[in-house]
C-alpha cells in the first residue's frame, strides 16, 4: 500500500488564526514517522500547497473567494497527481474549504467515488444560506451538481465544475446543522448519521448503512473528509468551531478501521485542527487524536504488528 501526503497551510475559509499551522504541527508531531511504522505502508511526502500573492475579489457573504479558489485549484491538481501515481491521497489541512480541492481532484481521477463527510457540521451552506460567510461551511454545496443553480456566478472559480452528485454523499457525526442545511439533507435524502443516529445504531452499523446506501455492491472508491470537530470537543478541543457531544476517539478510530477494511479508501482529508487554540494539553490531545484517526484509516492495528522476519519467540 502506498500513500502520498499533501499539506495545505490554508485558513482563509474561516476567521480564526492558526489552522494553517496544522500541517507543520502534525509533521513535527511525527506524522510521517508514525505512518511509516504501519506494516507495509510506503509513505511519500508531496510537501505543502502554497498560494501567496493572490488578489481578492468581492463576493456577497463569501469571504476570500479568490484565495480559496486559488488554493483549491492547486490542491485539486496535486490530489489528482498523487492518485495517478497510485497512492492514497492524504491531505492535511487547513480549514474545511479545502474539501473542494480534494474532492474535485479525486473526482477527476475516479468519477465513481463516494464521499463520507465526517463532521459536526454539514458544510452545505451557499452564500445565500450561510450565517457566517465563511467558505469552510460551504464546500459540499460548491461540489455537488444538484446545487449549481443555487449559486451566483463565482469569479475565479471557472476551473471547478460542480460535477459530483449529492447521491454519492453521506454524513457521520452531525450535531450542528443550520436551517437550510437541514432542509437540503431532507430534500435530497442524504444518508446522514447525526449523533442521535450514532447513538441508536452505534458507529459500526451507522457506517455500514451509509456504505450500503451509497454503494450496495461495495465496489466504489471511497473519499473520507474528516473534520476534527466531528470528535467531541473534549477529545479535540483545539479547533475553531468545537461542538460538545461528539464522537469519542474510540468511535472515530473504529470508523476508520472499518473504512480501511473495505480496501477501497483512496483519499482522506484531515482538517480544522487549530494548534493556536487552547492550552498546551488541548493542542497535544487534538494533534494526537488526528494522528490516531489517520493511522487507523491507513491500516494501523490496535493489536500491534508482529516483527518481520522473525518466526519464533
Ligand atoms: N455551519 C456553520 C457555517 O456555515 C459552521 C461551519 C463549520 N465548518 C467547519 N468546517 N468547521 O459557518
Ligand atoms: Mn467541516
Ligand atoms: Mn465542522
Ligand atoms: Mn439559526
Amino acid at each position: 500500500k502506498k500513500v502520498g501526503i499533501i499539506g495545505v497551510p490554508f485558513e482563509k475559509g474561516q476567521k480564526k488564526y492558526g489552522v494553517s499551522v496544522a500541517p507543520a504541527a502534525l509533521r513535527y508531531a511525527g506524522l510521517l514517522e508514525q505512518l511509516r511504522e504501519i506494516d507495509g505502508l510506503d509513505v511519500k511526502d508531496y510537501g505543502d500547497i502554497e498560494t501567496p500573492g493572490i488578489e481578492e475579489v468581492a463576493m456577497e457573504n463569501m469571504a476570500h473567494l479568490a484565495l480559496v479558489s486559488a488554493c483549491n485549484k492547486k490542491l485539486s491538481q496535486k490530489v489528482s497527481q498523487v492518485l495517478k501515481e497510485d497512492r492514497i491521497a492524504v491531505t492535511i489541512g487547513g480549514d474545511h474549504s479545502i474539501g473542494v480541492g480534494t474532492v474535485d481532484g479525486h473526482y477527476k481521477v475516479n468519477n465513481d467515488m463516494i464521499l463520507i463527510w465526517v463532521d459536526a457540521h454539514a458544510d452545505i451552506n451557499t452564500n445565500k444560506t450561510s450565517e457566517s460567510g465563511s467558505v469552510h461551511g460551504m464546500p459540499v454545496a460548491l461540489l455537488v451538481k444538484e446545487f449549481s443553480h443555487y449559486w451566483p456566478y463565482l469569479p475565479t472559480m471557472d476551473w471547478q465544475q460542480p460535477v459530483f452528485s449529492i447521491k454519492s454523499l453521506g454524513y457521520i457525526g452531525l450535531r450542528s446543522v443550520d436551517h437550510y442545511e437541514r432542509l437540503a439533507i431532507e430534500k435530497y435524502d442524504i444518508p446522514a448519521f447525526a449523533m442521535e443516529d450514532v447513538e441508536e445504531y452505534g458507529i459500526k452499523k451507522s457506517i455500514a448503512h451509509v456504505l450500503k446506501r451509497l454503494d450496495p455492491e461495495g465496489r466504489r472508491p471511497i473519499h473520507v473528509s474528516f473534520d476534527i470537530d466531528s470528535l467531541d470537543a473534549l477529545e479535540a478541543p483545539s479547533t475553531g468551531t468545537p461542538v460538545r457531544g461528539g464522537l469519542s476517539l474510540r468511535e472515530a478510530i473504529n470508523l476508520m478501521e472499518i473504512i480501511h477494511a473495505t480496501g477501497r479508501l483512496r483519499a482522506i482529508d484531515l482538517v480544522e485542527i487549530n494548534p493556536a487554540l487552547g492550552n498546551e494539553t488541548d493542542r497535544k490531545v487534538t494533534i494526537e487524536a488526528g494522528l490516531c484517526v489517520l493511522k487507523a484509516a491507513l491500516g494501523a492495528s490496535r493489536r500491534g504488528t508482529a516483527p518481520r522476519g522473525v518466526v519464533d519467540l
